[in-house]
């Protein structure tokens, strides 16, 4: 079978690292990259890091508005697709390139599949969240990650072609764990650390919202690591917000994800907006802290393992000094064989189809 996968962002690079192999076992794999990101830092290291094999298109779309940005990806990945002619087209996540992506094949009648189904955070004032329900409205296999991802389709009326299959980040981080890479910020100081990501538009496009966040942050006086997304360095530059920072905030360039995964087993907690991180966060057994209002993945919050501070200041402090979960975390993203389960699904289901 020829699949035809659409990455573009940083954590799709992550998902395709994980499921690549898989795929590659009995099937043609062809691999488009639609340059939503395109920094070393943000692109090419996961590819050398990870040895994920070299995209066979580099559609170079690079930054721009919502509208445009989707609509040169769809321009550019139908010449891809028709020139192709693939038997399915994979998507990953909820960025502009999955809905890109996911249109186009569905309008060419290209069976779609649509790895991390089923997320909600129920606030559609998030780009993710848009991209999420049309995403999985127009798929034909949907491989669902936890059981409540499964739940939310089926409030949607979207039960034909859905699979549980676990998350293939628990996958990805597995293979990780083997073979992190230790930072270089990570000095031998046996010095206490927590680790901090932002880039959500919710918090990076509202200055207020940003500074209160960044603010409360350096006031903790706790020493945290910042890898700072290009777009929050960006709005923090512009506002001069960068400058008021002091000492115990380590702003550096985004990492690896071998490192970056370093970083948090070393962490003693995780400060994020990130989806992906709040997820390892909760399988590293890290008290995750989680600069949002809403969340779609809400089983490490009904854990316990998660909290919601949004971008609070009272909150945010509180839960840096004061938020220690214990106790056992069952196994709400599987048991590390997503992609296996996937590889499986594909074999028995396109078979199926007319
Ligand atoms: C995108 C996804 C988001 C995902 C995130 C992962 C959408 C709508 N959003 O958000 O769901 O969580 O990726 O990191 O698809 N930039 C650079 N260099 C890069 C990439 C981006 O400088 O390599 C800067 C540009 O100023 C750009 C901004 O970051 O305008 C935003 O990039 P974009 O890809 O549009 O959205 P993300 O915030 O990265
Ligand atoms: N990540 C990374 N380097 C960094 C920050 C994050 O490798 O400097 C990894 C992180 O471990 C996770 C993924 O990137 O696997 C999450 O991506 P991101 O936060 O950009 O997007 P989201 O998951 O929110 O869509």
């Amino acid at each position: 079978m020829r699949i035809l996968s659409i990455v573009g962002a940083r954590p799709q690079f992550i998902k395709a690292f994980a499921l690549s192999s898989e795929l590659r076992k009995k099937h043609v794999e062809i691999l488009v990259h639609t340059g939503q990101h395109y920094d070393y830092e943000m692109s090419r290291i996961f590819f050398e890091e990870l040895s994920i094999p070299e995209p066979d298109y580099n559609l170079g779309v690079g930054s721009s508005t919502h509208g445009a940005q989707t609509g040169r990806i769809m321009e550019r990945v139908e010449e891809v697709i028709v020139r192709e002619c693939p038997d399915l087209v994979l998507v990953y996540g909820d960025t502009n390139s999955t809905l890109a992506g996911a249109l186009v094949a569905a309008k060419l009648h290209i069976k779609v599949g649509h790895v991390e189904a089923g997320l909600r955070s129920y606030d559609r004032r998030m780009p993710e969240e848009i991209n999420r329900v049309v995403t999985d409205h127009i798929s034909d296999l949907l491989f669902a990650p936890t059981e409540t991802a499964m739940g939310n389709m089926k409030k949607e009326g979207i039960t034909k072609g859905t699979y549980l299959v676990g998350d293939v980040m628990c996958d990805a981080l597995k293979i990780a764990k083997q073979k992190t890479n230790r930072p270089e910020i990570m000095a031998d100081t046996g010095e206490k650390y927590l680790v901090a990501t932002i880039h959500r538009a919710e918090n990076t496009d509202d200055m207020q919202r940003l500074s209160r966040i960044i603010r409360a942050l350096r006031d903790s006086n706790r020493s945290i690591i910042l890898p700072l997304h290009p777009r929050t360095k960006r709005k923090m530059g512009s506002n001069e917000l960068i400058e008021s920072i002091n000492g115990n905030l380590k702003i550096i360039n985004p990492v690896g994800y071998l490192s970056m995964i370093s970083l948090m087993t070393g962490a003693e907690k995780i400060l994020t907006d990130s989806g992906g991180v709040q997820k390892e966060a909760y399988i590293l057994g890290k008290p995750c802290i989680t600069m949002r209002e809403t969340t779609e993945w809400i089983e490490t919050v009904n854990a316990g393992w998660n909290v919601l501070v949004g971008s609070n200041r009272g909150k945010i402090l509180n839960a840096i000094n004061d938020f220690n979960p214990k106790g056992d975390r069952a196994d709400i993203f599987g048991d590390g064989r997503a992609c296996e389960s996937i590889g499986e699904v594909i074999c028995e289901q396109m078979k199926l189809f007319p």
